[in-house]
């Protein structure tokens, strides 16, 4: 069964040859230098190259997968969440593509793609608790069996991501912010005391009050401000609230797999904190997908889509 899957939400095209749950081809076309120059994702120029670069990415998807096109039995594309405007340009030619072989057509959700990224090379036991966090959102799932996720929480208000965006550009760094702090905080020690948002026992995360102590600090400190130390302080806050919250899931739902997932989880700081969990928790088999499956991608999609295809 060979599934061609398509990813257009937000700035990266993508597509992806899917057989039998493994992985023929995943070609990514980053929009991060064309958005670099505006600070962030401009819709309307996402649309745009999303049009002028999935031709080349298809080609290429097909070409690296070493199948035929007539050899597709599914055709998988993100209908949502996502910029309606990107998600359209995936949807026409997935639309156009199923048409002309005659073949089915899924509608896929980016969030459960991502968490889907956590089983495209490792195995899941029930339940499956997961940490999404993208520049879009952050949430903590739970699974009992397989495309039944229910959200246990979810932020308040800014996405982490978003959240490193944003600081990121107080002090200047270019888009997207998460890996340029990632980048100055290896140089830093963690100096700086920050609150922690949200430290509390539920499972809902907010990031605006630490974005707003970030902006407090840096514009009291303005050209004393030691930047480097001031990433780690804030890369360290982030990660101590996403563990906290994790803590508190685990020991309430006693999960047997626990996956982190999204554009943050590329976050080697993060990874590592997660990763550590197993000292405390031994039994607890605990998934980080590869990079390439971090931020958004086809494969991911397919692989959802080949889970549809077998549980609905
Ligand atoms: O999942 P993703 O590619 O797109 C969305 O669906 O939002 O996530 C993009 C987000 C951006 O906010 C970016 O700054 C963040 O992921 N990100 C990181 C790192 N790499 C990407 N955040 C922290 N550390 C990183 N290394
Ligand atoms: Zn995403």
């Amino acid at each position: 069964m060979i599934t061609l899957a398509i990813e257009t939400s937000c700035d990266e095209t993508s597509v992806a040859i899917i057989k039998d749950k493994k992985v023929l081809s995943n070609i990514i076309a980053s929009q991060i230098k064309l958005h670099q120059q505006y600070g962030g994702v401009v819709p309307e120029l996402a649309a745009r190259a999303h049009s002028e670069n999935i031709a080349i990415v298809l080609q290429t998807a097909i070409k690296k997968s070493k199948i035929l096109l007539t050899d597709i039995d599914f055709i998988a594309y993100t209908n949502t969440p996502g910029l309606i405007s990107c998600l359209h340009v995936g949807k026409v030619i997935a639309q156009t593509i199923a048409a002309y072989l005659e073949k089915p057509l899924l509608p896929c959700n980016h969030l459960v793609g991502h968490l889907y990224a956590a089983i495209i090379e490792d195995k899941w036991q029930f339940p499956v608790l997961g940490l999404l966090v993208s520049g879009g959102h952050t949430q903590l799932m739970l699974a009992n069996q397989h495309l039944n996720f229910t959200v246990l929480g979810q932020t308040l208000d800014d996405a982490v991501g978003e959240c490193f965006d944003k600081v990121a550009r107080m002090l200047g760094l270019k888009y997207p912010g998460g890996p340029e702090i990632e980048r100055i905080a290896k140089l830093g020690k963690p100096i700086y005391k920050l609150p922690l948002p949200k430290n509390d026992n539920s499972l809902d995360f907010s990031f605006s009050g630490l974005k707003s102590a970030c902006a407090n600090i840096i514009d009291k400190e303005k050209n004393n401000l030691q930047v480097n130390n001031f990433a780690s302080s804030f890369q360290i806050t982030v990660i101590q609230v996403l563990i906290n919250k994790i803590e508190i899931a685990l020991k309430k739902y006693n999960p047997k797999t626990l996956v982190l997932v999204g554009g943050v989880s590329a976050n080697q700081q993060l990874r590592l904190a997660v990763l550590n969990l197993k000292v405390k928790y031994s039994n607890l088999n605990i998934i980080v997908p590869k990079l390439e499956y971090c931020t958004d991608n086809a494969a991911m999609i397919g692989i959802l889509a080949s889970y549809q295809i077998e549980y609905k």
